[in-house]
């Protein structure tokens, strides 16, 4: 079987949230689990200078005039043991930026024709540009590549379609003239197409054409079907007749273990925290923080926006500081939430520290160093930064919803009993509900026993990528079975 991962994001080229993790770790559980798959990129600039003995393809449509962007195969240099596929095209990609935005934040005006292209290269990929490589499968990750079912489906179906939901929230809407450069016939134009309110949407166009659609949590997959979070595609989502599987995440232990973690000063694992006692010290100094072992250090490595619910934190903000405990946040975002944080620091000095940055390695000294990890999203269809907390020994304080409530155990008495806790969870959006699970975050700080059994459950647990890979080929195998019953009707 082989599987085209048609993404905008991957780790170690491109990465702005977890999307990037996900689709870098991918490719190599999927090879252990016997599956070929290649990379298909947008060419930013890191992904170009990466790009190793370039061969151009094909060259792609470009409706509105212009440079044709390029499919271009090469070896991606992270990716050394499988070659991959880049969509070239410098007028489109080649800015100073961000991938989706420009350097003031506002999202792209074309980004319908940034994006469109993927779903040409991979149809191109399907028909046999590389006669050395034709997919089975588009693996279809997110609205970026959501137009490539479409595309697809419009060209005979020479490959079957899988798309992934890793946000519903982020739907890729454009005004209905982008239709025009989207190089798909009329017909697409429907409400059984990419149609969505008079605007098109590249969401859509995936979960309408593909053959099997999944979602990164098991409750998520549940809560997206519901009008309440189905953010408009409910119906559509409940419409598909292979229904929504929720594939978990995984992590990528090789990426993320605190024995084996180059970024830390001191490694360490479960059986001896001494190097975690050294991570926390070492942050508290970096970062301005007075330098306590006994202040509960919690954290947050997020995007700040309002998905992640720290809007809530930023108002309960003294009662989680009480008892000297101490707040870390490595974030950047809403102007608003920025300078909440801001202020905080300023208000707690010594308490509270802001680094309003995306950096790497500082988010793995942060995961490191932390007590508690605070991930009070309003909704979160999976959420890595939890499971990152728990690898290195810092307990996930979540709102129960979506991947968080998949993967964190509340500490109750009764988790206690059957030694099952692995962090702490309020199940209300209201800041009293978010306070009272400060309140036992530092009950629990101070039962140095209990703290400890519940941290060495975290640590033990294992979200393995090998368990998501096979339920990845299930659906690859259901989607080639749809596909050729769809080949036997037409
Ligand atoms: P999302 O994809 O919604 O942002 P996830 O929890 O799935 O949320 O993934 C977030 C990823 O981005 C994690 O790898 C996390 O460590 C990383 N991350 C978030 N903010 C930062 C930051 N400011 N600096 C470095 N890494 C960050
Ligand atoms: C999205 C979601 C996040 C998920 C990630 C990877 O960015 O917001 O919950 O973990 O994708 O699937």
């Amino acid at each position: 079987m082989k599987i085209l991962q048609a993404a905008s994001e991957a780790v170690p080229l491109v990465k702005t949230g977890g999307l990037a993790d996900v689709v870098g770790a991918l490719p190599d559980a999927l090879a252990r689990a016997g599956v070929s798959s290649r990379l298909l990129l947008p060419g930013y600039p890191a992904v170009r200078a990466a790009l190793q003995a370039p061969r151009t393809l094909a060259p792609l449509p470009c409706p509105w005039g212009g440079v044709a962007p390029r499919l271009v195969a090469g070896r991606l240099e992270p990716f050394a043991q499988a070659p991959a596929y880049v969509v070239v095209a410098p007028e489109l990609y080649e800015r100073p930026g961000g991938p989706y935005s420009d350097p003031t934040g506002a999202a792209w005006a074309d980004n319908h024709r940034r994006f469109a292209p993927l779903a040409w290269a991979a149809r191109a990929l399907a028909r046999g540009a590389d006669t050395a490589w034709r997919p089975d499968v588009v693996h279809a990750h997110d609205w970026h590549a959501g137009l490539a079912p479409a595309a697809l489906a419009h060209a005979g179906q020479p490959a079957a379609s899988v798309m992934t939901v890793h946000n519903l929230a982020y739907q890729g809407l454009f005004p209905a003239q982008a239709f025009l450069d989207l190089d798909l016939p009329a017909a697409a134009w429907a409400l059984e197409g990419l149609e969505f309110w008079g605007q098109v949407s590249f969401m859509k166009a995936g979960l309408q054409y593909a053959q099997a659609i999944s979602t990164v949590s098991p409750r998520y997959a549940q809560e997206i079907q519901d009008p309440a979070m189905g953010c408009g595609l409910d119906g559509v989502l409940r419409a598909h007749r292979g229904g929504v599987a929720g594939v978990l995440n995984g992590v990528d232990y090789g990426v993320w273990h605190p024995r084996i973690d180059p970024h830390l000063r001191q490694r360490f694992d479960a059986h001896d925290l001494r190097g975690k006692s050294v991570c926390k010290a070492e942050l508290q100094q970096a970062q301005g923080l007075r330098p306590d072992p006994q202040a509960m250090l919690m954290a947050v490595v997020s995007r700040l926006t309002s998905q992640k619910g720290l809007d809530l934190l930023l108002q309960v903000l003294p009662q989680a500081l009480q008892h000297g405990a101490q707040l870390v946040v490595l974030g950047q975002g809403d102007a608003a939430l920025e300078d909440g944080f801001a202020a905080a620091a300023k208000a707690y000095p010594g308490q509270v520290a802001l680094r309003r940055a995306h950096d790497e390695t500082l988010a793995h000294r942060v995961f490191a160093a932390a007590d508690v990890v605070l991930v009070p999203s309003r909704f979160e269809p999976c959420g890595l930064t939890q499971l990152y907390a728990m690898a290195y020994g810092a307990l996930p304080l979540v709102h129960h919803v979506g991947g968080l409530a998949d993967t964190v155990v509340d500490t109750t008495l009764e988790s206690l009993a059957d030694d099952q806790a692995t962090g702490l969870a309020f199940y209300r959006f209201d800041p009293s509900a978010l306070a009272s699970a400060l309140r036992r975050a530092h009950l629990l700080w101070s039962r140095p026993a209990q703290w400890t059994q519940v941290q060495q459950r975290a640590m033990a647990q294992r979200f393995d990528w090998d368990r998501a890979a096979h339920a990845y080929v299930a659906l690859y195998e259901q989607a080639i079975a749809r596909r050729s019953a769809l080949a036997t009707l037409g």
